[in-house]
Order: structure tokens, then sequence, then C-alpha cells
């Protein structure tokens, strides 16, 4: 293979041709109401990284664990770089860009750990992949599957959007609501690939959806002729996108294409923020996570301690914003540069907001939006008016406006 396994708590590194999913020495070594151990970290090797040093390759392809099959079928990013000029002068920011990742193909950024995941699975001749998801990550895979001709069984809360999961639903996955929590069918899912066969998917557990994530930051590096940002904002529930953005700038660094990785933000809701907390405190504890924002909201983070490992390795930060926040910045979003993303997404928009002071009007920043409007409308419920219908004649059209 052309990567190694390492842990991220005892750093023993893993070399395998097979499937590997965690460290068996420090997975389920936590104490109880703390972070999970035992995730891994996809090591490429050097020989290969100074073979793409010397002969300048496509880092994009290059940088990722395993070859990308029929790109075209499943078409994941380039994502545009929209440069919302009206926020810009707003906020009086020389250099603003919004990274649209609510465009990729099923509507959210998981297509890319889907993308990879699919890879890994066509790679290995496996047919069938199970996973857990609150709904995006679900969706995504259904829509890797569908694509690609692969088997997806999903796990979701029955509490789950209805749109996330009508899409998996169309998609042709197969579908099983779970009585109980997203750590439930987390649970649920790892029974099944243990008795049913099939990989796993789920975030964090299979170190690929780290990889797959990574390739936002390898295309920023390409679509920015590698004049990168100087800080990215990142909205975090589990920790996985955060780590997957921070760990391709690392591999770039490694690969000496870049000189400096920029700052990785990590922007959470105050009630599901464990990830910032534990930054702040140094303790990895738990919470009980009830922020709107669905698709960020987690107790307990599935690659929290990877995404703490991260924050140090990029000079980040963590920023904690308000549901209130949030929802006004996916408002702003909207109206002030036509996009339309989820409440998860608009909390990385939230956090530069929440931060503007700490920033120079020449800072280069980026904010990543990870997820469309349109997946979850129940969010507008008592917050949006439709117009009453008119009569079909002009006099009524008079009443309007006259
Ligand atoms: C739209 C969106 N944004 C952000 C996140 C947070 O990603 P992570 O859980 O990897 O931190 C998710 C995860 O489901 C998501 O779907």
């Amino acid at each position: 293979m052309r990567f190694s396994y390492l842990c991220n708590e005892c750093n023993r590194e893993y070399k395998t041709d097979e499937i590997f999913y965690t460290c068996p020495a420090c997975s389920g070594t936590e104490k109880s109401g703390e972070f999970r151990k035992g995730n891994v970290i996809v090591k490429l090797n050097d020989e290969d990284l100074e073979e793409l040093r010397k002969e300048k390759h496509y880092p994009l392809l290059e940088l990722l664990p395993y070859p990308i099959p029929n790109m075209g079928a499943f078409p994941v990013g380039p994502t545009p770089l929209s440069k919302p000029f009206r926020l810009a002068k707003k906020y009086d920011l020389k250099h603003l860009l919004l990274k649209l990742d609510n465009l990729l193909p099923s509507g959210s950024f998981k297509d890319r750990a889907s993308q990879m995941v699919a890879a890994q699975a066509i790679y290995h001749g496996e047919k069938k992949i199970a996973l857990a998801s609150t709904g995006n990550a679900g969706a995504a895979m259904s829509c890797a599957g569908a694509a690609y001709g692969l088997d997806i069984v999903l796990f979701v809360p029955e509490s789950a959007p209805v749109n996330k999961l009508m899409q998996s639903i169309l998609y042709g996955a197969t579908v099983v609501p779970v009585k109980g929590s997203y750590d439930d069918a987390f649970a649920l899912s790892l029974y099944y690939t243990a008795n049913y066969g099939g990989i796993n998917r789920n975030t964090a557990y299979n170190p690929m959806t780290v990889e797959g994530k990574k390739s936002v930051a390898l295309e920023l590096f390409l679509q920015l002729k590698g004049d990168l940002p100087d800080v990215i904002y990142v909205p975090v529930g589990d920790g996985c996108i955060y780590a997957g953005v921070c760990k391709g700038f690392l591999d770039l660094k490694r690969a000496h294409l870049i000189e400096k990785v920029p700052q990785v933000v990590c922007v959470q809701s105050e009630s599901s923020a464990a990830i910032a907390k534990a930054w702040e405190s140094g303790i990895p504890a738990t919470v009980e996570a009830t922020t709107l924002a669905d698709s960020i909201s987690v107790s307990s983070p599935a690659n929290g301690r990877m995404a703490l490992r991260y924050l140090k390795e990029t000079a980040g930060w963590a920023t904690i914003v308000s549901d209130e926040e949030i929802l006004a910045a996916q408002d702003e979003l909207v109206r002030e540069s036509g996009t339309f993303v989820e409440p998860a997404a608009a909390c990385a928009w939230a956090g530069m907001i929440k931060d503007r002071p700490k920033l120079s009007d020449e800072t280069k920043v980026c904010v990543l939006l990870t997820g469309m409007g349109f997946k979850d409308m129940g969010v507008y419920e008592g917050r949006v008016q439709m117009p009453k219908a008119i009569e079909n004649s002009s006099q009524a059209v008079d009443e309007r406006f006259g």
C-alpha cells in the first residue's frame, strides 16, 4: 500500500494491506464520559511524497490513498469559490471567499468522504457499505452507491430530518431507522458489518472518511494556485471534516508543495460544543447536545481527539456561537450573497462574524459551507410567512401594490 496507519493516541504504526479501522491497543480505553480513543491517521509513505515533489504530479489525486474510480460518474468537486462582494464590503474584508460545498452531488461536504470509501470498497472488491448517519453522510454514501453500483445499508436515528432520509431512500439505499440516538445507530451499524459483512463507513471510525475530506484542501490549493487563505472557518460536530481540512494542508506541507498551513478555525454551537470546550479546558468531556443545527448536534465527538491534535498543528482556535447567531448567519448568507445553506453550514459563517474583530481587513478568509439549505426546511417553520395568494385579476394586483 502507499500508506500505513498511525494511532492518534499512542502513535503506533500499522502496516497492512487489509481494511483497517481503529488501533487495537487504544480503542475502547477511554474513560466513561470522555471522547473516544483509538482513531487512526492515514500516513502516506515518505518515498511517494518524495516522488510527488520531484515530478510535480497533480496533487489532488496523488495525495489520496486510493485511486478514485470513474471520477466523472460521481463528480465530487472542484466546488465553486464565490467572492461575495456585498458581505465583503459589510464586514470590511478585502479577501473573502465562500467554498460552496453545498453544491456537491448530494448537497453536502460528506460526498468527499463517501467518494473515498467507495474507492476503498472498489479497490478491495467489496460491494457493500454500511454506516450510521444523522442524515448527510447517509445521503452522500447512498448517492455514491447509486453512481458506482454499490449496496448501501444505512442506520439512522428515526428523528433525522425527513428530507435527508428521503434522499437516501430515493438513491436506493436500504434505510433502517432506529428508535434511538445516533450513538445507538453507530453501534448497530458496527454489529451489522461484524455479522453481515461489508465495509463500515462510520465517520472517523473508518480512517478513509478523513482522507476523503482532505480533498477540499487540495482543491483550494489548485484553485488558488497555491496562494492559500490565512484563515479557514469550518463548522464542527464530530470533528471529522475539521480533521480532513487540516490533514489536507498538512499533507501538502509534507510534500513540500506549501510552506505554511492556514489556521483552521473550529466553529461550534454553544449547544453542542464538546470539542471547543475541550480545547479551552484541556478535558475531552462529552456534553449534552441540543443545537437545532442537526448535522453538528454531537454529544460525544467521534473524532474529537484528532480534531484537538490538528487544532494545535494548524495553530487554529475554537469559536463558539449561539443557535440564534447561526440562524441569523443563515438568513444573512441567503439574502446578502444568494447562498442557501443548512444551519450546520451557517455555523461557520456565524463564527467568522463573531471573530471579525480578531481579523485584519487584509486577512485572507475562506468560509467552508458544508450543506445545502433545502436539506432541512423544517428550521424555517415559524420563521417564514408564505404570502397569501391573490385573485387572478388586475384588480387584485392593484389592491396589493396600488
Ligand atoms: C452540513 C454539515 N456541516 C458540518 C458537519 C460537521 O462535520 P463533523 O461531524 O465531521 O464535524 C456535518 C456533519 O454531518 C454536516 O453534515
